[in-house]
């Protein structure tokens, strides 16, 4: 399969209120295969106007009409059904999700299942929400209700597109919240299609709307609207920064999930293959551009020279082509953007570090944005190829003496998202587990995850939980309900 066949130009509307619109000024945004350079889509930019009426639309379906009155075993259901329909449609989402992102097509064959996994598990929580009895004195009835939040918007980012929208949509829908979802403006293709199912699967209007477009216009514009309750970001920390600084003027509750510099840490006992596939693994999965990539190496000396040598070897196999090529193991990145702005880091590691392989465009690619897995070695923690998020494909490789010095360097980052450490002695796997200042550690693996189990960061990696019940959460209120038992309880005046 060739990701250059002739693909027509589809256009695509915003969905708003179960219906598509064109944008309000009629404008619209061309979509790229990143891989060819190619348009494949235009798809209609959402003024203000156009987040004002997705917003209107959500209140109103929130505030009255059907969905109120929906029971949590009718959202469970809905839930099921969009599953469903993702996996009948799996192939399909696959390859245009791998044709608008890059990523290698085996990869997003991954990220449909645990899209559909994502909605099953909501699917399955949406009627276990249960409040709690609370043990007030006798002369009183004390409980708590638990209700959706309300109105959340919900910015996502083009690393896993479909996949940030099923973490953020599923749990929103459980908790009975109505959504405007904004995917990025490079990747909004998947989404789009998924917005074909919505009225199948039994969602009213206005429940869940898709707007796109650029951040600064429609995103900047859901997180200032008077309407909206929540505003749930996955994406940059500068961005992130933006946001809680919008969102103050009223006060609407945040959470953000905004990647990091995470160490992934080897210790000379550790399993030798194991390790350097994990080390390479680490960063270079999706091209390097994910959040809780192991982009800052942290070797024990003892090993190092040897380490940085078995990586690079095993780096020259890694087949950068085609994203929908199955043996493709690197795919280009998402945009001419971050290909700029991750070439640029590339000539910055060049005078900070040592260059062990890569730096540079892969030979053989006329166009497309690819760039050649890099390592970087002999990278001073300070540099700041170890201190920035680079979101691509390039690892800064860092000595340390010992469990006390990679525990120090592992903490000496702004950020707090992830972190890993291999090694045989459980006595030092779980000292560092419990000395690393992240919100998700690894032991002798980096990247997997469940839906079970909670995502996101300590420090400037963001705050707040997907994933599992604390996703939920994140959408629910908490009501007191006191109940006074005494026929005449205040006898005060
Ligand atoms: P970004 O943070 O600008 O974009 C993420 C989302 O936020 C997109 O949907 C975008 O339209 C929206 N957005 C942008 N500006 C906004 C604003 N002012 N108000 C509301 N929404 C806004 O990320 P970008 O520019 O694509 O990538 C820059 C860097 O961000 C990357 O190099 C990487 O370091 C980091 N990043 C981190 C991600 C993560 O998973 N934590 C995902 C994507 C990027
Ligand atoms: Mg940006």
């Amino acid at each position: 399969m060739s990701s250059t066949a002739n693909v027509s130009v589809k256009t695509y509307k915003s969905y708003i209120n179960g219906q598509w619109v064109s944008s309000s000024t009629g404008e619209t945004f061309p979509v790229y295969d990143p891989s060819t350079e190619a348009v494949i889509a235009q798809v209609a930019s959402a003024s203000v106007a156009d987040v004002d009426s997705a917003v209107k639309a959500a209140r109103a379906a929130f505030d009255s009409g059907p969905w109120p009155q929906t029971t949590a075993q009718d959202r469970g259901r809905v839930l099921f059904k969009l599953a469903e329909k993702i996996r009948q449609n799996s192939a399909m989402l696959a390859e245009l999700e791998s044709r608008n992102c890059g990523k290698p097509i085996v990869e997003s064959e991954f990220d449909m299942a645990d899209v559909a996994t994502c909605f099953e598990y909501y699917g399955g929580l949406a009627n276990k929400v249960t409040g709690s009895v609370l043990p007030v004195p006798a002369n009183a009835l004390s409980f708590t209700l638990r209700e959706p939040v309300g109105v959340a918007g919900q910015i996502i980012p083009w690393n896993f597109p479909l996949l940030m929208a099923a973490w953020k949509l599923a749990p929103a829908i459980a908790a009975g919240c109505c959504c405007i979802l904004k995917p990025a403006e490079q990747t909004p293709l998947t989404a789009l299609e998924f917005a074909n199912w919505l009225e199948e699967a039994g969602l009213p209007p206005g429940v869940v709307n898709i707007i796109n477009g650029p951040g600064e216009i429609s995103g900047a514009a859901l997180v200032a609207h008077p309407g909206v309750d929540k505003i749930a970001f996955t994406g940059s920390a500068a961005v992130g920064k933006i946001i809680v600084r919008s969102a103050a003027d009223t006060l609407k509750r945040v959470t953000l999930e905004l990647g990091g510099k995470s160490p992934n840490i080897f210790f000379a006992d550790a399993d030798w293959e194991a390790a350097v596939d994990g080390a390479l693994f680490g960063v270079f999965i999706n091209q390097g551009e994910v959040c809780s990539a192991g982009s800052r190496v942290l070797v024990e000396k003892k090993i190092y020279g040897k380490f940085v040598e078995a990586m690079t070897e095993k780096a020259k196999r890694i087949k950068l082509g085609p994203p929908l090529d199955r043996d493709t193991k690197m795919g280009p990145l998402v945009s001419k953007e971050q290909y700029d702005r991750v070439s640029s880091y590339l000539e910055l590691g060049k005078k900070e570090a040592k260059t062990a392989i890569g730096g540079g465009r892969p030979k053989g690619f006329g166009k497309g944005f690819y760039v050649e897995p890099t390592i970087f070695y002999d990278v001073d923690n300070t540099a700041r190829i170890s201190r920035e998020e680079i979101f691509g494909p390039v690892a800064s490789v860092i000595p340390f003496e010992n469990e006390a010095d990679a525990i120090k360097i592992a903490n000496d980052t702004p950020y707090g998202l992830a972190g890993a450490v291999w090694t045989r002695d459980i006595f030092k796997a779980f000292r560092l587990v419990k000395s690393m200042r992240a919100g998700i550690i690894w032991v002798n693996h980096m990247q997997p995850t469940y839906v079970e189990a909670p995502w996101g960061g300590y420090k400037q990696s963001g705050f707040g939980r997907e994933l599992g019940p604390w996703g939920l959460e994140e959408y629910l209120e908490t009501k007191q309900v006191f109940v006074n038992l005494d026929e005449n309880p205040i006898g005060w005046y």
